[in-house]
C-alpha cells in the first residue's frame, strides 16, 4: 500500500519511515511512504504557501492554487497499474478517525494526505479531496502527526505488516474478536511476582491455571469492566 504526504515538513515523515516495523514493511515492499514538499509546487521565488484570509482575521491560510498544483502533481505520479486512490485532507474540522475508518481506508491502494500548518486551508481545496479527517477533538500545530497516526493505524491492516496476523484481532475497538467494541483485557508476562517497594503485585491466578475456557471468560469480563470504567460511551456504540 502506498502513502503519500504533502507537507511543508517532509523531514518529519522521512524520519518516521526509518523506524522499526514500518521500516521493515517498507523494505519488504509491503508499504511505500513518500513525502512531498508543498514548497516545490509554489509559483514565486519566495516559495509562498500561505496568504492572509479574505475578510480579515488572525493567522494565515494555505493557498488553494499551490495545494491544487501539489495534489494534481502527486496524483499524476501514478505507477503502471490502476490504483484505488483517495485524497485526504487533515483538519480538526474533519470526520473523526477511528479503527473502523482505518479498516475501510486500508482497502485502497494509495492514500494521499494533505497536512496543513497555519490557521487552515482555502476552502476551495475541498473540491479536490475525497475526505476530510480529524484524529481527535484537539488542535495540533499541523497535520503531519495526524497523517502519521492514520498511516500507522491503516498500515497495521495491510497483510504481513504486523508479525502475526492474529495479533490485530481482538484488540481494543476491533469488531472481529470476542471483545467487540470493548477495550482490550489486561495482559501479563514474567515475573509472576513483582515487588515495587512495599507492594507485591501478582499475576491473576486464573492466567496460571491452564484452563483456557476460564481464561477466556475472565478476559471477556475484564474487558467489559475496564470499558465500563474508562469508556462507557463504547458499550452501546454503533460502528
Ligand atoms: N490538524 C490540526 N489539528 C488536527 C487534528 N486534530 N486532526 C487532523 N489534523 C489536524
Amino acid at each position: 500500500m502506498k502513502f503519500e504526504v504533502i507537507t511543508i515538513f517532509p523531514e518529519l515523515i522521512d524520519d518516521y519511515k526509518k523506524i522499526s516495523i514500518v521500516a521493515r514493511a517498507i523494505k519488504k515492499r509491503l508499504l511505500q511512504i513518500k513525502a512531498f514538499n508543498l514548497r516545490d509546487y509554489t509559483f514565486d521565488a519566495h516559495k509562498t504557501v500561505d496568504g492572509r484570509p479574505y475578510g480579515g482575521g488572525a493567522g494565515m491560510v494555505l493557498k488553494a492554487d499551490v495545494l491544487t498544483r501539489a495534489i494534481q502533481g502527486v496524483l499524476k505520479k501514478t505507477t503502471k497499474k490502476k490504483e484505488k486512490t483517495k485524497v485526504i485532507l487533515l483538519t480538526p474540522a474533519g470526520k473523526v478517525f477511528s479503527q473502523t475508518e482505518a479498516k475501510k481506508l486500508a482497502k485502497n491502494d494509495r492514500l494521499i494526505f494533505i497536512s496543513g500548518r497555519y490557521e487552515g486551508f482555502d476552502e476551495r481545496v475541498s473540491s479536490l479531496v475525497d475526505a476530510e479527517y480529524s484524529i481527535g477533538d484537539y488542535v495540533l500545530m499541523g497535520g503531519e502527526l495526524a497523517a502519521l497516526v492514520m498511516i500507522e493505524t491503516i498500515a497495521r491492516f495491510v497483510s504481513g505488516v504486523v508479525g502475526k496476523e492474529e495479533s490485530i484481532q481482538g484488540e481494543s475497538f476491533s469488531k472481529d474478536g470476542k471483545t467487540s467494541n470493548l477495550l482490550e483485557y489486561p495482559q501479563y508476562t514474567r515475573p509472576e511476582v513483582l515487588k515495587i517497594g512495599k507492594k507485591t503485585l501478582r499475576v491473576p491466578k486464573v492466567l496460571l491455571s491452564g484452563d483456557h475456557q476460564k481464561i477466556k471468560i475472565w478476559r471477556a469480563d475484564q474487558a467489559l469492566k475496564k470499558t465500563k470504567k474508562v469508556r462507557p460511551d463504547l458499550i452501546n456504540k454503533q460502528w
